[in-house]
């Protein structure tokens, strides 16, 4: 009984290991599977084009660019990284640099591809990288390694984040007519009006409770003083503008 048990236990057991097996190690049909190849002169001439077409804009070192983002590093592979390379091919043909794509030929842009390959940590070798797209489809681009917080696995597409409140958003702008007029509580200009009334309509302050008042609240002006308020009316409008 607990032998024939056993047996039964033990088959199932293989039975899900292939099934896992089968699973995990059949390859999807249309991934891309080899790592790209390419060779040291590819590269050493991707670079001098590199230098001469991309990097007035994408930067000397390819992620100091004041004009384009980085084409190195973990930002640039988390998009492109573990596709197949003929995408990158695709783009940079039909798009870069912005003022003649398609200007560099077909080998050109291929150089270029080996030197990003080489700065984004793949080897050089003996075998060229190809110009033939399905050749490039098969090769995949390095994927962003998985740091200290994961990664995210190539083709995954994260959610959007929650919207952040944006603090302008609550911000009245303040316009001629306000400066002219301010409303009851608001105190926009020197001495609050342009007039220099310093005078402010609300009421709630009375003769009988203005004694009760405390300070609640004070900022030191370094610059000029609290006594010297020439700073702050230069820095508002005196009169309306006619
Ligand atoms: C005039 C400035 C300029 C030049 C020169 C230029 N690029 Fe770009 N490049 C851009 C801009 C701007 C973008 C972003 C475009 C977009 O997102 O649609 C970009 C995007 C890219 C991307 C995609 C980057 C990403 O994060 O997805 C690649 C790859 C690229 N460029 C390669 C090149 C190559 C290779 C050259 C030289 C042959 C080149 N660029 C020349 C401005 C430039």
């Amino acid at each position: 009984m607990s032998h024939s048990f056993t047996m039964v236990a033990a088959r199932v057991l293989v039975g899900c290991c292939v099934l896992i097996a089968a699973v995990v190690v059949r390859p999807s049909a249309q991934a891309p599977q080899a790592s790209p190849t390419y060779t040291a002169e590819q590269a050493a001439a991707g670079r001098a084009t590199y230098q001469q077409s991309c990097a007035s804009c994408h930067g000397q070192n390819l992620d100091d660019g004041q004009f384009a983002g980085p084409l190195k590093g973990d930002a640039f592979r988390q998009k492109w990284g573990g596709r197949g390379v003929d995408a990158l091919h695709t783009f940079m043909s039909a798009q870069m640099p912005p003022a003649s794509p398609g200007s560099l030929g077909d080998a050109g842009y291929v150089q270029v591809i080996a030197y990003l390959l080489q700065q984004n940590g793949v080897s050089a070798g003996t075998q060229a990288l190809p110009a033939d797209p399905a050749a490039l489809r098969a090769m995949v681009f390095p994927a962003a390694p998985a740091g200290p917080g994961g990664g995210v696995t190539a083709g995954v597409v994260l959610p959007r984040g929650p919207a952040r409140a944006n603090p302008l958003d609550r911000i009245t702008p303040v316009t001629d007519e306000t400066l002219i007029k301010p409303a009851e509580g608001d105190w926009l200009n020197w001495r609050r009006t342009y007039d220099a009334q310093g005078f402010s309509p609300l009421k709630q302050i009375t003769k009988a409770n203005v004694g009760q008042l405390r300070a609640a609240w004070t900022w030191t002006l370094r610059k000029y003083g609290s006594a010297d308020t020439n700073g702050w009316r230069r820095s508002v409008p005196r009169r309306p503008p006619t």
